[in-house]
């Protein structure tokens, strides 16, 4: 036997491989998941990116052969090549489980330490070893199936925008700080000492550059940083499927991103959604879901009950009317059987990580209504509560009373945990809506002004751009996201392409020109030469991948991710660096904490 690789050639890959393959010769290659030594016989399952087949060497066919087997550990990478043979024990639980390769030749392509983790789905190992040792964990099958989805779901949207006439273009990394709203990461320049560079949160601007460039339809699978507090489903650096067309409206990006979505859950998952897919506006998530991402799986609707309670003798209630305030309730319709006081101080405990100061509630039994509030409510205003949350035996009716924002944050993730608590969301439904109609500024209380919801390029909805000046909380944007079961897989807008109309929304920021123009002048001056009416929509590309590989990490969707804490547990990033080098780029750093 030649102890060059070069006399074997890869014929097959191990996963690959069926009854229809027996009688075959095949030179398989790979790693060794295990070697079990029997004696006479020693069995080897080997493993590729394909899967598990079992080669099986046999002393008797030869010695020197069996000696060299003898040697495989774990991880092992090796050549073999054999006949494909039925196997005589049946394995049912992998798809080569009916046949076996008896060994003719073998070559040990490298030795392997003992692996810090198991290559194994599920193993129990922490995320942090997972992290560290991440070409390991990659070996795990469901991990190498993360990444075949994440390239297929890729290749599908390519297809679909070059089918869409639309054109892959690249943008600049080292740039200037775009809109978005996040800190920026920045990048010292070391020509130009002092001054930085900004690593763009999105490519919004270029975007809308092209499209003044007359490029009609962009689009680009690309990288975006912000330096944000990291939750569960979001990355420092994360990737956007983004896109900006030319001559169109809400309505024109919508269906377009309607049959992406359809082609994409057709093509991954084999499901064909319903289009046109259901719109609900801003306004209607807000108050029935308590959120702009509703999840449509379960109820636990919020209820408006501040008109019955306003004058309640129970304070807590109608001092907090009287204060601008509203009291809204949802009832968690049929498992009030499932919440001991003790579970509901637990719930109010979770209630105040959103600023609620408590939560009140009534529970109704067959025998009757236990409440803690029962007492400071008249008997009609009680009925009046129930009544209009539909209130049933075996109810646990839930109230905050706030401001409008704590209400809902607090009721519209509150319903959220208890839909998780219950186990009641169907891991197999789908919900798709728009949430469209957002409005176009939120209230910054630290900063006392005004801020662009989405981005101060965002279009008003034609009807309330007389509203800019007088009542700008009131101006709704041609803006929307596409929501998922509950997560913001997308969103966009139609932007402003008139002059006029940008100055009075900077305006109506509290920007003047002057700062408008240091910030986004390169923008404002290419819009002063022929703009086309342009939006466009940003898909969080991760979460598309969590979506359709069923994850609920985000991690486990990116071959090399970060940390809660935006650390590479692989590499060591972010390290320190040399004086020198720091030296180079003008940087000094002298600020200690
Ligand atoms: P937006 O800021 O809404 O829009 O971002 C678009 C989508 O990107 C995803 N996303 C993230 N995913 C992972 N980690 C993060 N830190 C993170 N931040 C955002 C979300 C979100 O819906 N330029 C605009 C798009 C446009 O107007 O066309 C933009 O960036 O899924
Ligand atoms: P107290 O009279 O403050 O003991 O409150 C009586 C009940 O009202 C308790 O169950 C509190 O959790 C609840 N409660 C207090 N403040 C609020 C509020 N702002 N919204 C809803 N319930 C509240």
């Amino acid at each position: 036997m030649g102890e060059k690789m070069g006399n074997l050639r890869r014929t097959h890959m191990c996963g690959n491989l069926r009854v229809s393959n027996i009688g075959e010769e095949v030179v398989l290659m790979g790693w060794v998941q295990k070697q079990r030594n029997l004696g006479s016989l020693i069995f080897v399952d080997l493993r590729d990116t394909t899967g598990i087949v079992q080669v099986v060497f046999d002393d008797t066919l030869s010695k020197e052969i069996f000696e060299k087997a003898e040697k495989i550990r774990s991880e092992y990478v090796i050549a073999a090549k054999g006949k494909v043979r039925k196997r005589e024990s049946i394995n049912n639980d992998i798809p080569t489980g009916e046949i076996e390769v008896l060994a003719s030749e073998l070559k040990i392509l490298d030795e392997a330490e003992t692996p810090p983790i198991y290559i194994k789905d599920n193993d129990d190992v922490s995320e942090s070893m997972r992290l560290k040792y991440r070409y390991l964990d990659l070996r795990k099958p469901s991990m190498q199936k993360n990444l075949k989805t994440r390239h297929k779901v890729a290749k599908v949207i390519r297809e679909f925008l070059d089918e869409n006439n639309f054109v892959e273009i690249e943008t600049p990394m080292l740039t200037k700080p775009t809109p978005e709203g996040a800190r920026d990461y920045l990048v010292p320049s070391r020509v130009n000492p002092g001054q930085f560079y900004a690593l763009p949160q999105s490519p919004q601007l270029m975007k809308q550059l092209l499209m003044v460039s007359g490029m009609d339809r962009y689009y680009q699978i690309v990288k975006c940083f912000r330096d944000e507090d990291l939750r569960a489903n979001r990355q420092p650096e994360f990737t956007q499927v983004d896109m900006e067309m030319s001559f169109v409206d809400v309505d024109d990006v919508i269906e377009l991103n309607e049959r992406l979505l359809y082609k994409l859950f057709k093509e991954i998952k084999g499901i064909e959604i319903e289009l046109p897919i259901n719109r609900m506006t801003y306004k209607e998530a807000m108050e029935r879901f308590g959120s702009d991402k509703p999840d449509l799986r379960f109820g636990f609707e919020l209820v408006n009950i501040s008109d019955i309670v306003a004058n309640s003798s129970f304070k807590v209630f109608s001092e907090t009317i009287s204060n601008n305030g509203e009291v809204r309730g949802i009832n968690v319709n049929g498992y009030g059987d499932k919440f001991s006081r003790k579970d509901i101080s637990k719930l109010e405990e979770y209630v105040k990580t959103f600023g609620a100061k408590g939560l009140a509630w009534i529970k109704i039994t067959n025998e009757g209504i236990t409440s803690p509030i029962a007492k400071f409510l008249g008997e009609e205003e009680l009925n009046e509560i129930i009544k209009r949350m539909n209130g049933k035996e075996n109810d646990l009716l839930l109230f905050v009373a706030d401001k409008s924002s704590v209400v809902f944050d607090s009721l519209g993730n509150l319903r959220i945990e208890i839909a998780k608590k219950l186990d009641i969301i169907d891991k197999n439904d789908l919900k798709l809506i728009w949430i469209t109609e957002f409005p176009l500024f939120e209230y910054d209380d630290e900063e006392q002004r005004y801020v662009a919801k989405h981005h101060p390029f965002t279009h008003p909805m034609d009807e309330d751009i007389e509203l800019l000046e007088t009542e700008p909380e009131k101006v709704r944007a041609k803006a929307y996201d596409i929501v998922i079961n509950g997560d913001e897989m997308g969103g966009g807008s139609i932007r402003i392409n008139n002059r006029k109309l940008q100055e009075r929304m900077f305006k109506a920021l509290g920007f003047t020109m002057e700062e408008a123009w240091d910030k986004f002048g390169f923008l404002l001056e290419a819009f002063k030469y022929g703009t086309p009416p342009h939006g466009g929509l940003a898909y969080g590309f991760d979460r598309l991948i969590m979506l359709f590989t069923n994850n609920d990490n985000i991690r486990d969707v990116i071959a090399f991710p970060k940390t809660q804490s935006a650390t590479c547990l692989l590499t060591g990033a972010p390290t320190d660096v040399s004086v020198e080098q720091l030296k180079e780029v003008h940087v000094k750093l002298d600020i200690k904490e």
